[in-house]
């Protein structure tokens, strides 16, 4: 299998993380993958805010656990009141992913180039987690607060966030696939 494949089937998603930081190189590599991603007509319609202000991640999963209080999922809303449990995983770097508004294509534009990072961070041998639960954050009363403070252009939404560190667990087999979700016309 070569080392795209294989990435492809090893990457996983990482809940716990070593505080120690990644390495610029590391992380300049896994934004530059992002940044190399398809998009339709090229719009390349994505931004990314690289938070590695622990304060800050702290203030947006406390944020996000604040909307999940208020959830009608009772899921979510035990999540808010778990005062042991992070959204952002104590991981020491966030990318969050912000996408241009009225572009037909963005969000999926934005997903491709968030799987581009995954990938990148699962070859540089950094752990990830694509989650979505950050940027309940910006659904909560502070969600103007927060925009201005990490300084999210003017015109894009906060989609979702890409979690990076060195992976504090030992790596699981991931989850069986599916059946018949693929159909051969021949
Ligand atoms: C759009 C999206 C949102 C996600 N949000 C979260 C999240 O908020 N919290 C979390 O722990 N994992 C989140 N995940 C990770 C999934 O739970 C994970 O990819 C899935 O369980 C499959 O596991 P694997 O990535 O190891 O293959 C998200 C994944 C995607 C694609």
């Amino acid at each position: 299998m070569n080392e795209v494949l294989k990435a492809i089937k090893e990457r996983r998603t990482t809940r716990k993380f070593k505080p120690e930081q990644i390495k610029e190189e590391e992380l300049q590599a896994i934004i530059e993958a992002g940044l190399y991603a398809p998009s339709g007509t090229n719009q390349q319609p994505w931004h990314f805010t690289v938070i590695q202000n622990k304060d800050l991640i702290d203030e947006m999963n406390f944020e996000a656990k604040e909307v999940f209080k208020q959830s009608d999922n009772e899921f979510l809303r035990k999540v808010g009141f778990n005062d042991k449990y992070k959204v952002t995983y104590d991981a020491p770097t966030i990318i969050l992913i912000s996408g241009l508004n009225n572009n037909h294509y963005t969000e999926v534009d934005c997903a491709a180039a968030t799987q581009n990072m995954l990938l990148a961070a699962h070859s540089l041998g950094i752990a990830s987690c694509w989650c979505g639960a950050p940027s309940a954050a910006f659904n909560g009363g502070k969600k103007e607060e927060l925009i201005s403070k990490l300084n999210i252009p003017e015109d894009y939404t906060p989609f979702y966030t890409v979690l990076l560190g060195y992976s504090d667990n030992t790596p699981s087999k991931g989850p069986e696939r599916k059946e018949n979700t693929v159909q051969y016309l021949r």
